[in-house]
């Protein structure tokens, strides 16, 4: 066939794209396209399918917050009442207080990740990539709706890096240690509703380290604020894995956790409905739970199925388990996705999907992507594992930790098998929490196969090792009875004491020459690479240049440890019993410069790199992975101006019979092909252009090329999708590169690129470069080796995406991407930010007005009382005098230029009075609003209250501080 059409791009300056576009929406790209900008980069059809929601009483808590870079560390309290006071639940100090001045502190929108945007440092830790990453604090005012009482508030944090205190109203809710897991804070018992307002205060240190890699700092996943009935489903109170019986019969046994909060004990109804993927209601059955109150309840009910449609990678077929219960208080529900498949790791014969052999073709991924971080939006993530999918891949190890929970959804709908992996190797009960977490969390995704309870520990082969593993595996299996558990060793496989003996399944890291040592010693273990490869690659490079920190693209570079991508697929290829391959990695990461040092600040062990760009590793393992459809790649690039004449090695990949090299028309080879090392030619450089057939039956299946580029004109904008939901979230990579006059890719040009956005967020660059210390959220960014990449995140509503790209020499390049009108994910609703005076003191009454100077006696805990406003008190009897007193909330405007304070309502006559002069009267006893005006630097209030007789008096609503105007 011939190469195809050429077509017009959008945006692309109106020139001619030497390139065919494949067509089929979210495919892989099509066997026949020519290596170059758009091999595998071309525009997909279709739009970002939103991903199932689990749990309708959550919302999205993702903006509406501050952030402050840097600690803030309070002063240590000095005097007997601040000491006192400290000890107090609610009364944190510093940023934790509730009246904590943040009305200098920056609004962010989650997820966050405050390192992504941190200049490179050489006194940085290496690992992490050389950025400082440091301590910040997060704030969120939250009102929460007098109709909210009573209902159990939860906040779900998908994860914060790295270790996190979390204050509610100035009490500590939560201290977590991990930067992987979610964080689940019930809220209920510290909630205020209406106009007392909420404060969440966080402070993460991400100096904390859990791993050699780049971790990124902040709020960096999604937060949600649920609201559930008083009796409801717990989170991740729901485990409805199918199983398959001895009879050969599907079922679902289903398991529901529930939480009653109510003040009475109480029956709750659980009906629970199997959809098919058409959402039709296939069977259901009900059951019931007495909860006391505050106490918890398990419903347990099976739905037989019948010939349900499997789960597996080519079609992940989805169907969902639906919970509802009712209850005094209200109801609740859940969504859940299954899917029907079986899994089996045999010893001699490797892994089995629904009894079918599948050979694991993996890779290990860790989390962050070009210009984002680990802040990565799920319509990124979607893109990156469909470049996953495009490369062949079908498993993935979650390396070293637990993903994002939309990364799980989306392999369960995209047809991935996953390694899900513990971070910390630890059974004692805060780490074993995290595990049981990670279970609890995952244990219904039909993508996951393997827990791996540790990477490459140095106590793999110690008895102390054996019994921490011993441990950790007997939890997962209670928690869980359908998965084997692995341990990737990097060794002492053959110690008397070793954790092998523990596991389900052997994970290999590296050390291939022991994969039949090893199986002839335990005959009976199923085994694994967890764990593989460790290539190094520079993306469009193609000499290795020590000197410089380029690592050629040629599969001839690997760590000590590890090998080739070639040499490590052919020893797993070759045999059965191991399972499969997990290469490390699918992308490039920041840190771990591996084999450098600065200033190369990122990996270079990826398929793809840094921006999801195909190094030559991709078109090996498309070759290597890809069976259903023919396949050719050729390295390197046929731009080479001033090699005239000299031998260029060339790498030709596939997974046909036999590749063709043609170069201007002329045949220069003919092999077999090798479908794991690939085939070498040597052709002497002539420009033009370079193609690769690949044949089969003697007809031609598959067809790369590459053509000599002349000097770049123009640049040229490609976006990974033709659409954008217009949903304030969705996320399109977008391709920057510059062309010749004739329209093709020039994959030698380096040349600072700018660009300007309307209609969407710039939300990071990048070009793959290991050595490159751009910044990544600027809106520039130089080529590197012919390309560059933006992240745009859609604006809200119908409308334009309009892109316009230019460089010093370039006709410049415009897009236009179409938003599609979408309804945004609701968000809980934004909470100005204010300082509210929240604790007062309140005197005993008096039958006349006091001195507006008194105050309790230092030390004198008890005989004033700590009241917040919406206590009203009386009626009194005779003394109807009250006098109140509070110290002024900082906020630097209104130390600097007075301000006003804002009482909602005062029940009683009124005087007030600040720093011990009037500032404002209330006459009328009638409920009524009051504003008082302070002066530059006013300290302290204090307010006399009358009560009319025989009435309730005091304050009623927020009293608020805030700048005049
Ligand atoms: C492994 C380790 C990975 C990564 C890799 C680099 O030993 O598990 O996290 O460091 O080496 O080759």
């Amino acid at each position: 066939m011939p190469l195809g059409r050429r077509a017009l791009l959008t945006g692309t300056a109106g020139t001619l794209a030497a390139a065919t576009l494949p067509m089929r929406a979210l495919a892989a790209p099509r066997a026949t396209e020519p290596n170059g900008l758009l091999h595998g980069l071309a525009p997909r059809d279709g739009l970002f399918e939103r991903l199932p929601v689990e749990d309708p009483s959550r919302t999205l808590l993702a903006r509406g917050w501050l952030f402050h870079e840097g600690d803030i560390t309070p002063p240590a309290p000095v005097t007997h009442d601040d000491t006192y006071s400290n000890a107090k639940a609610g009364n944190a100090r510093g940023a934790a207080a509730m009246d904590h001045d943040d009305s200098d502190w920056a609004e962010v929108t989650l997820p966050h990740d405050w390192a992504s945007a941190q200049g490179f440092v050489e006194t940085a830790n290496v690992a992490q990539g050389y950025r400082p990453r440091g301590i910040g604090w997060y704030r969120r005012t939250l009102r929460l709706d007098p109709a909210d009482r009573g209902k159990r508030l939860e906040l779900h944090f998908g994860a914060i890096a790295t270790a996190a205190t979390i204050w509610i109203n100035g009490s500590i809710v939560a201290r977590n240690f991990s930067g992987y897991n979610a964080i689940d804070i019930d809220l209920t018992p510290f909630a205020r509703f209406g106009d007392e307002l909420n404060v969440i205060s966080i402070r993460v240190d991400a100096n904390a380290m859990e791993g050699w890699w780049y971790e990124g700092a902040g709020l960096y996943r999604h937060v949600w604020l649920s609201k559930r009935s008083p009796v409801s489903i717990a989170t991740d109170g729901v485990h409805c894995d199918p199983r398959l019986g001895g009879d050969g019969r599907w079922s679902v046994p289903v398991t529901v956790t529930l939480d009653s909060i109510a003040r009475e004990a109480a029956t709750a109804n659980v009906l629970v409905d199997l959809l098919d993927p058409a959402g039709k209601v296939l069977g259901s059955a009900r059951g019931q739970a007495e909860l006391q109150p505050l106490a918890r309840a398990e419903v347990a009910i099976t739905l037989p199925v019948d010939n349900p449609v499997r789960w597996s990678i080519e079609t992940p077929t989805l169907y969902t388990v639906r919970v509802t219960t009712d209850a005094p208080g209200g109801a609740d529900e859940r969504r859940i996705p299954i899917g029907f498949r079986t899994i089996r790791f045999d010893a001699e014969q490797g892994f089995f999907l629904n009894d079918r052999h599948v050979k694991l073709k993996g890779v290990c991924l860790h989390q962050d992507h070009a210009g984002v971080g680990v802040a990565v939006p799920d319509a990124l993530l979607e893109w990156r594992l469909q470049r996953m999918k495009d490369t062949g891949v079908n498993a993935i190890r979650c390396s070293h930790n637990a993903q994002a929970e939309a990364f799980y959804q989306l392999c369960d709908r995209m047809g991935f098998v996953l390694m899900d992996e513990n971070r910390i190797f630890n059974p004692a009960p805060e780490n074993m929490a995290q595990l049981e977490w990670l279970v609890r969390a995952h244990r219904n995704h039909p993508s996951i196969i393997l827990w791996s309870v540790f990477n490459e520990e140095p106590m793999q082969g110690t008895e102390a090792g054996v019994e921490m593993v011993r441990r950790m595996a007997a939890h997962v299996h209670a928690l869980d009875d359908s998965r084997p558990v692995t341990a990737a060793m990097n060794g002492s496989f053959y110690d008397p004491q070793n954790v092998s003996s523990v596991v389900d399944v052997m994970g290999f890291n590296y050390y291939q020459g022991d994969y039949d040592k090893f199986h002839a010693l335990n005959p009976a273990k199923p085994s694994t690479s967890s764990e593989d490869t460790s290539a190094f690659m520079t993306r469009g490079a193609y000499a290795t240049d020590q000197e410089r920190h380029v690592m050629s693209s040629m599969d001839d570079e690997a760590a000590p440890w590890g090998a080739t991508h070639r040499k490590a697929w052919a020893e797993i290829a070759k045999r059965r019993f191991v399972a499969g391959g997990f290469v490390w990695t699918g992308f490039d990461y920041h840190g771990e410069p591996t084999p450098f040092t600065w200033p190369t600040i990122a990996s270079f062990f990826g398929i793809l790199d840094l921006c999801g760009f195909p190094k030559t590793a991709y078109d090996i393992h498309r070759a290597h992975w890809i069976d259903d459809t023919a396949v050719v790649g050729i390295a390197p690039h046929w731009t080479w101006p001033g090699k005239e004449g000299q031998p260029i090695a060339l790498l030709v990949t596939s997974n046909a019979e036999r590749v063709r090299v043609v170069l201007n028309g002329r045949v220069i080879g003919e092999q077999a092909v090798d479908r794991i090392m690939g085939n070498s030619f040597t052709v002497p450089y002539a420009p033009g252009r370079l193609e690769a057939i690949a044949l089969k039956g003697g007809r031609e299946v598959a067809r790369a090329a590459h053509e000599t580029a002349g000097l770049a004109v123009a640049l040229r904008l490609t976006p990974a999708r033709r659409q954008i939901l217009g949903d304030g979230e969705d996320v399109v990579p977008v391709t920057i590169d510059a062309i010749d006059a004739k329209g093709r890719h020039v994959p030698i040009e380096n040349r600072a690129t700018r660009f300007t956005i309307d209609g969407a967020t710039l939300i990071g660059v990048g070009n793959g470069d290991p050595n490159s210390h751009e910044s990544e959220k600027a809106p520039q960014r130089s080529l590197f080796n012919g390309l560059a990449q933006m992240l745009v995140q859609a604006g809200e509503g119908r409308g334009k995406v309009t892109i316009v790209a230019s460089a010093d020499g370039l006709r410049p390049a415009r897009l236009v991407i179409d938003r599609v009108a979408a309804t945004p994910r609701a968000q809980v609703a934004v909470t100005p930010p204010g300082a509210f005076i929240l604790n007062w003191r309140r005197s005993p009454s008096f039958a006349t007005a006091p001195d507006p100077a008194l105050m309790p006696p230092t030390n004198d805990n008890n005989s004033w009382d700590f009241t917040r406003s919406g206590n009203t008190t009386g009626p009194e009897a005779g003394a109807s005098f009250r006098l109140y007193r509070a110290t002024l909330p900082v906020r630097r405007r209104v130390v600097e230029e007075g301000g006003n304070v804002t009482f909602a309502r005062i029940d009683g006559r009124a005087r007030v009075f600040v720093d011990g002069k009037v500032v404002a009267t209330k006459t009328d006893f009638a409920a009524a609003p009051l504003v008082a005006s302070i002066p530059p630097g006013a300290k302290t209030i204090a307010v006399i209250v009358e009560a009319q007789p025989n009435t309730r008096s005091g304050f009623n609503g927020t009293v608020r501080v805030a700048p005049k105007g």
